[in-house]
């Protein structure tokens, strides 16, 4: 009995042990409630909002994705795991027992096997009393609802990425619920029309049909806008047809699509929580600004460490040990490490090239810390020494950078860096007779340089005017891929130089500023020892 008792202890010890020795800085359970509450306060009367989790994705055969939760959905809920649905009500409802509740949340069920395979659930009681829920069911609760989405004005849904897996293992996934949802609901994707769609169908209704030649070539027009246009087959009949019964026929059907009615509504939620997300609270900067500050160690440790020989797989290593050993869970998306010509492909994720030689090296990553991330580049040569040609483009991206930066300032448009950066890029490719004229359309500079980072690494916003505690990141880059319309000598060279901004009243703080950015800094940075110089594994190639 003695032994039963001291065993029980010692695993009741070292649950606690274990359990507390997870990390606890995670976005509060206030947090996610006022931004529920935040939200409901947008709703408008006799609305539901109707939020779903991510699914487990399919990576091979019986080996999945990691799971990462949808970043609205765990900005409302603080809930980590999938196949769950979170209900919010504009107003306060009543239940048969006459509990008064305004929001739902269904999880997955505890299950004693699935948990001691694939890791432990918080299940009802866990989600009440971590996350602060009064009313939890299980998810497959959510099938059998009484809920009656009919009876709203409105109901709010994110649009549906359609990319759920029947697994057929679980009757309650995320697949199960949104199949549940949509035969509940009466949701129907056809009633959904784009604006484009819209404007082509006004134009078919408005238009008599012996002018339908013209409608014809903007419905061609259009569908250069929006591919998708040529899923509609009435509209493409429409296109097509050389028979006046036809036409008629055809016109009949689209403008009565037009008076279709639904209360359901797929741009809501997006853009209320995006106007939520853009705004910073203390909490989340705090852990935004950690992952941003990882990241720029990251780049720091990178750069005293790298050597020609080394391969871009390996660097990329560098950075991500940096990550883990600060705790980041994850890369905030697939790091990018491209020498040379790589770096002119600006989301390469093969990281492959095997010596990274003297090359430049194009190194964008960003740590993922408790569901914050960051998104840092440096771009530096791999033997530490900038050539003529490469300090030469690193400047002015540099100068584009500084001059971007400082127009980050409360009740600016937020298009002002880009402007900005794109002059003094012209102009500096201009002066090194990379391009003819400063106006002139060319390649070199082929996207933005600004937009919100927070739980998503292209985070949601409105992209207005920047306001204080918004975190925009501020990213020119030059890239003149082998081949180029210019002097050879520019060939191969790929610059970004990226900073994660925050928006102050007392202006712009560059929060990755512990990443060196001019070439003096980085050369001297490069030019210093790395604990990593030391660090020889066994050659497995040696006989
Ligand atoms: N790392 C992706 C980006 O810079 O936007
Ligand atoms: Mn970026
Ligand atoms: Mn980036």
């Amino acid at each position: 009995m003695k032994v039963f008792k001291f065993i029980f202890l010692a695993f009741l010890f070292f649950s606690i042990n274990s359990f507390s020795q997870t990390p606890k800085d995670f976005l509060s359970k206030d947090f996610h409630k006022n931004r529920r509450g935040a939200l409901r306060s947008k709703m408008p009367v006799n609305s539901i909002a109707v939020v779903f989790s991510n699914p487990v994705r399919n990576r091979a055969n019986d080996v999945d994705y990691v799971f990462h939760q949808d970043p609205n959905f765990y900005y409302l809920t603080g809930y980590r795991e999938p196949n769950a649905v979170l209900i919010i009500f504009s107003e306060d409802q009543t239940d048969k027992k006459g509990i008064i509740y305004n929001e739902i949340l269904y999880v997955q069920k505890r299950d004693a096997r699935a948990e001691q395979w694939n890791g432990k659930r918080l299940g009802i009681e866990g989600a009440k009393s971590e996350l602060d829920f009064s009313t939890v069911f299980n998810a497959e609760d959510f099938i059998n609802s009484s809920i009656n989405f009919k009876k709203f004005n409105r109901v709010f849904i994110e649009k549906f990425n359609d990319d759920y897996r029947n697994s057929l293992k679980n009757t309650s996934e995320v697949y199960d619920l949104v199949v549940s949802f949509k035969q509940n609901s009466g949701y129907n994707s056809n009633n959904f029309i784009s604006p484009i769609k819209k404007q082509v169908y006004e134009l078919i209704k408005a238009t008599p049909i012996e002018n339908s030649a013209n409608v014809a070539q903007i419905i061609g027009r259009a569908l250069s806008y929006d591919s998708s246009l040529k899923d509609d087959e009435d509209l493409m009949k429409f296109k097509e047809a050389t028979d006046q019964k036809l036409k008629i026929e055809l016109k009949q059907k689209i403008s009565l699509k037009l008076d279709i009615k639904t209360n359901i509504d797929i741009s809501f939620l997006t853009s209320t929580l995006a106007s939520l997300r853009e705004i910073k609270s203390p909490e989340e900067l705090k852990l935004l600004i950690k992952a941003i500050r990882i990241s720029a160690i990251g780049q720091v440790e990178v750069m005293k460490a790298m050597k020609p020989h080394m391969s871009e797989t390996e660097l990329q290593g560098i950075h991500e040990f940096v990550y883990k050993k600060y705790g980041a869970e994850y890369e905030g998306y697939p790091s990018i490490v491209g020498a040379g010509n790589n770096g002119c492909i600006l989301h390469y994720i093969e990281n492959n090239q095997t010596k990274v030689g003297n090359e430049l090296v194009l190194m964008d990553l960003g740590a993922e810390y408790r569901g914050y991330t960051a998104d840092v580049t440096r771009t530096i040569p791999a033997n530490g020494k900038f050539t003529t040609e490469q300090k030469a483009i690193y400047d002015i991206v540099y100068d584009a950078q500084e001059a971007g930066i400082a127009a980050y300032v409360i009740n600016n448009s937020m298009a002002k860096p880009n402007q900005i950066a794109r002059r003094v890029v012209n102009q500096g490719l201009f002066n090194l007779g990379i391009i003819d004229s400063i106006n002139q359309p060319h390649p070199y500079f082929p996207h933005g340089t600004s937009h919100h980072i927070g739980l998503d690494v292209h985070d949601p916003g409105n992209y207005g005017n920047f306001e204080e505690n918004m975190v925009v990141t501020m990213e020119p880059g030059i890239y003149i891929p082998e081949g180029s319309a210019c002097d050879k000598k520019w060939w191969a060279i790929g610059i970004r130089i990226e900073d994660d901004i925050l928006v102050t009243k007392n202006g712009p703080v560059n929060l990755s500023s512990e990443a060196p950015r001019t070439t003096k800094d980085i050369e001297e940075m490069m030019a210093r020892k790395s604990i990593l110089d030391d660090f020889v594994l066994p050659d497995l190639d040696k006989k």
